[in-house]
């Protein structure tokens, strides 16, 4: 392992099954993120992107294999340590946000930080990253008062808020026009800067994929080297060395770089 290297998958397979039958759904993946680096995956729907993410973030348990994060193996932690560590390291955003129907949009971004806050500076800090998605002017809505753009910018604030260390992204941009989406991108670039924020984004979207420093191609549960030949699975030792494909595109150049939503609010979806 590289002294960088943030995140290592070790020979992760995952299975699940019923009464009758066992289903495959990943096959030997290895992989290794390196501190600081954007990872795009992306792959046909029920290839395992999914799955893959959440075992990686320690949500899910995979069947075989090991995954170490800074060092630790976090698919050996019993629940409360991993709970602990994904509240403190870890950023998930959902392919499906998982808002609490009952709290504000002020009050979902607040919980991670009610554990070890007190309540009125979770607030202000989660205030703060509502901002930073440009939804100031929605903090006392519930999730059922806003369009779905505007859910996932909470759940992407509620991803964000506890500065995690990584952030795992299910297709993130899914529910925002070109426009935000672009927002959303130059805010993560930002973060990136700022936080060394390391990112593993899932996305249907090749200019999404783009921005990533290398793009990782999932097919029927295996990484893949040449998607367009649907060539055999890599060999595991070879996994390290996937070409640095796609080099990062230029995002557009906002008034504002260390904040691109502050000043880009009345862009952003319904205002
Ligand atoms: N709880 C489950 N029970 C049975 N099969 C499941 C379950 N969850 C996922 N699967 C299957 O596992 C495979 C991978 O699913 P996954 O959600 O990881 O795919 P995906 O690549 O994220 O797809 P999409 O792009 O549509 O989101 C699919 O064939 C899916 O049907
Ligand atoms: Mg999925």
């Amino acid at each position: 392992m590289q002294t960088n290297t943030i995140v290592h998958v070790q020979n992760l397979s995952k299975e699940l099954s019923n009464d009758e039958k066992t289903f495959p759904i990943l096959h030997n993946i290895n992989l290794s993120i390196q501190q600081g680096e954007w990872v795009s995956l992306v792959g046909p729907s029920g290839s395992g992107k999914t799955t893959l993410l959440g075992i990686m973030a320690g949500i899910d348990k995979p069947t075989n294999g090991r995954i170490f994060m800074e060092g630790q193996e976090i698919s050996s932690m019993r629940e409360a340590q991993l709970a602990h560590f994904r509240n403190q390291r870890i950023g998930i955003i959902f392919q499906s946000f998982f808002l609490i129907s009952s709290l504000t949009a002020l009050e979902n971004v607040a919980v991670p930080l009610f554990i070890g806050k007190n309540k009125r500076q979770a607030l202000d800090k989660a205030a703060d990253m509502l901002a930073q998605v440009g939804l100031s002017h929605r903090l006392n809505n519930r999730p059922h008062q806003l369009s779905g753009g505007e859910q996932q910018r909470v759940a992407i604030a509620r991803a964000l808020v506890t500065e995690p260390a990584i952030l795992y992204a299910d297709e993130p941009t899914g529910n925002l026009d070109s426009v935000a989406s672009q927002q959303l991108i130059a805010l993560l670039k930002s973060l990136r800067q700022r936080q060394n924020l390391t990112l593993m984004v899932v996305t249907h979207d090749n200019t999404i994929a783009a921005h990533g420093d290398r793009v990782l191609h999932l097919y029927d549960g295996m990484l893949v080297n040449d998607p367009k030949a649907a060539i055999q699975p890599m060999a595991p030792n070879m996994q390290s060395d996937i070409p640095q494909a796609m080099p990062s595109q230029a995002v557009p150049v906002l008034p504002n770089q260390a904040n691109p939503y502050a000043a880009q609010n009345q862009t952003w979806g319904k205002q």
